[in-house]
């Protein structure tokens, strides 16, 4: 098979394949990245990774090329390229995905499949799908559900798979050969649901609206429990016990993150105005702005705490990933919170285990150091993504031997409250008396 595409979801695809047995090629136009990949290397934190890129490309069943020919060896093409979020809206940007197809078109035989796995807006498979028809290919939509930091599990032995086909003969064969690629996951016994193209296409915006949707309700709940006194935390244990809510997805703090879920909901919006819903999700507006509307609140909890002034206060902010597990910084609402105090006057400090070189290039205008370093002389410690290093690991009796003042603002509500009051600290969480 080949994999178009070689960033978060290609490469890890391309390497999971490879683990289940198949012979993989992957293709990308970022020679740099190929030249890692090629030599084993992840160009980005994700645990599990690096071993099976090692023993895939050791075992010479996976390649890594920038030379889109190399995909007339395979017979199931894979296309893992981004959409991002246009520049100037909010739809998605097809960009990659067309420049794709268009250079995989001419090394396609009849017979082959064509795997779309990007996220995509609702519509555009139909439109692909003619174009590789042409050539004798069939395409099928196949969304990915995998979550970063557990991209490698999540592949290998997803929740589900969804395969979107073209009605008739063509498309029960095109769902026989997902089948085959999904062999060892169906074994034991992962649904396997074949799907038209926008159904399939839907299901993946749909969950990931779904889980923006939770976290942004028990992030409403939060502006509530504020100016009631209740504690957010025991309300989602409260409600989660409910097996029809469930406790997953209802941590309140300062909100999603990341390269998809903010992103999939504008593109959703966006497309449902073209299709003339726009008041379907109009929603998905409301559980965005709660989104963001979190982060300012983590940041006025600072200046509160700092009697209303945090220039030239020295502020340790413990996180950069948009979530742990993850070197990833796309839309991080870690870094939001430390650019907005640097923007009051905060002389701002931020560490983290993994996202430190990504955050740096994106936001040189921070100061970035190891944990202890951030803490030491810290009038308030902020913690924004929950890194064991912090939740765990860092005890507030350590933690006061280091900082100047003793304020703790807990943007994830991740730590031991009782603990860090027992030790001194003034503790803020998010919706938390
Ligand atoms: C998300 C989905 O969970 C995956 O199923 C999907 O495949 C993926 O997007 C994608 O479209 O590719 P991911 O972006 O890796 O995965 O991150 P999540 O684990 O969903 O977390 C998203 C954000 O929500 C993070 O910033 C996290 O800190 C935040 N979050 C999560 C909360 O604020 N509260 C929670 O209770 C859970």
């Amino acid at each position: 098979m080949s994999v178009i595409g070689c960033g978060y979801l290609g490469a890890v695809h391309a390497a999971a394949m490879t683990s289940i047995g198949h012979d993989v090629v992957g293709i990308d136009v970022d020679e740099p990245k190929i030249q890692a990949l090629a030599a084993g290397k992840a160009p980005f934190f994700e645990p599990g990774l690096p071993e099976l890129l090692t023993e895939g490309v050791a075992s010479g069943r996976l390649r890594f090329t920038t030379d889109m020919s190399a995909a007339a060896e395979a017979t199931v093409h894979f296309i893992g390229v981004g959409t991002p979020q246009q520049k100037d809206g909010y739809a998605a940007d097809l960009t990659y995905v067309n420049a794709a197809v268009d250079a995989l078109i001419p090394h396609l035989k009849p017979g082959d499949i064509v795997a779309g796995k990007s996220t995509v807006p609702v519509g555009t498979a139909a439109i692909l799908a003619e174009r590789v028809a042409a050539t004798g290919a069939t395409l099928v939509w196949n969304p990915e559900f995998l979550r970063e930091g557990w991209a490698v599990q999540d592949t290998i032995s997803p929740d589900r798979l969804v395969a979107g086909v073209p009605s008739g003969a063509q498309g029960e064969r095109a769902a026989d050969v997902l089948r085959e690629v999904y062999h060892t996951a169906i074994a034991t016994d992962t649904p396997f649901i074949v799907t038209d193209y926008a159904t399939a296409e839907l299901v993946k915006v749909a969950a990931n609206a779904f889980l923006a949707t939770k976290i942004s309700f028990i992030n409403a709940m939060a502006e509530i429990a504020e100016v009631t006194g209740a504690d957010v935390t025991e309300l989602a244990d409260a409600i989660g016990h409910d097996a029809r809510i469930g406790r997953r997805f209802l941590g309140a703090g300062i909100g999603f993150g990341g390269g998809c879920l903010p992103k999939d909901i504008r593109a959703f919006s966006a497309r449902a105005e073209e299709l003339g819903r726009g008041e379907s999700v109009a929603f998905l507006r409301e559980v965005d702005a709660i989104n963001l509307r979190r982060r300012d609140r983590a940041v006025q909890l600072v200046v509160d705490a700092l009697d209303g002034d945090v220039y030239e206060k020295k502020i340790a902010v413990l996180g950069a990933a948009f979530k742990p597990h993850s070197d990833d910084i796309r839309d991080s609402p870690a870094l939001d919170v430390a650019v907005k105090l640097r923007g009051l006057g905060a002389d701002v400090v931020v560490t983290d285990p993994e996202a430190i070189e990504n955050a740096r290039s994106r936001h040189p205008q921070l100061t970035y150091a190891e944990r202890d370093e951030a803490l030491t002389g810290a009038h308030a410690v902020v913690v924004v993504t929950e890194w064991d290093e912090y939740r765990r690991q860092l005890s507030p009796a350590h933690a006061s031997s280091l900082t100047a003042g003793r304020i703790v603002v807990d943007g994830r509500n991740c730590l031991d409250a009782p603990a860090w009051r027992a030790a001194g600290w003034t503790y803020f969480g998010m919706g938390r008396p």
